[in-house]
């Protein structure tokens, strides 16, 4: 089996762009878990499927063809990269990642990453559910405040305006619904290490993950 490094960890925390540096470092493969939720949200979304129709979302999941390309995430021809950051298809996600026959339809997709020489997998449940056995498990932290900064700068990078205080907010509460849901609940393995990146740049971040893969 392909060696893992699990990075789990709330909204905003800074875990993919940490996830595809590690990984660009070790030369290893990544999956960024949460496309693959936002991706089922984006199709429910555009369908006018009833999102609250457990059984149909869940075989959306189970059917859809999508692929990660170049950085890019395509679906048939279309390239739907920027579609699933939108911050409605992000909330819709964090709706429906609490049914445990969606979290069921992505779990062999998500296992399906692993390959040589190895993968750096970003989620909620890379270290708890997806890849118990990861050899290394990393639990992001930062402050809400933090979080919410680095959002609010991402977002306006891409030209969207945001009030910095009701995105701490929508923060808040998908955490707390990450949290609280019952299955697959976000929260750090009994094994995982606890970075805090609240104060460190990206980069800084990137060495304390390498540091810990290497001992
Ligand atoms: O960008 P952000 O960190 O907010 O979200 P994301 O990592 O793209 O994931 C979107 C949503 O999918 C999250 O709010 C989680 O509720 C859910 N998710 C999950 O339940 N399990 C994962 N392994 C990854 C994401």
């Amino acid at each position: 089996q392909a060696p893992v490094i699990a990075i789990d960890g709330p909204t905003a925390s800074g875990k993919g762009t940490v996830a595809h540096r590690v990984a660009d470092a070790l030369g290893w493969h990544v999956l960024d878990s949460g496309a693959l939720y936002r991706i089922v949200a984006l199709i429910v979304q555009e369908s006018g499927t009833d999102p609250e129709d457990k059984g149909t979302v869940a075989a959306i999941a189970a059917s859809m063809e999508v692929r990660f390309s170049a950085g890019a995430v395509l679906m048939g021809e279309r390239d739907i990269s920027a579609d699933i950051r939108q911050e409605s298809v992000g909330n819709l996600a964090s709706r429906i990642a609490a049914y445990p026959l969606l979290r069921e339809a992505l779990l062999q997709r998500q296992r399906a990453f692993r390959r040589s020489p190895g993968l750096v997998a970003d989620g909620r449940d890379m270290g708890t559910v997806v890849f118990p056995d990861a050899p290394l498990k990393i639990f992001l932290e930062a402050s809400v405040q933090a979080r919410a900064e680095r959002r609010c700068k991402q977002l306006m990078e891409k030209g969207i305006s945001v009030n910095l205080e009701s995105l701490a907010e929508d923060m808040r509460l998908r955490d707390e619904r990450d949290r609280m849901r019952s299955v697959a609940p976000l929260a750090a393995a009994p094994d995982a290490r606890v970075v805090d990146s609240s104060t460190l740049t990206i980069e800084e971040t990137v060495a304390a993950v390498l540091d810990l893969w290497s001992g």
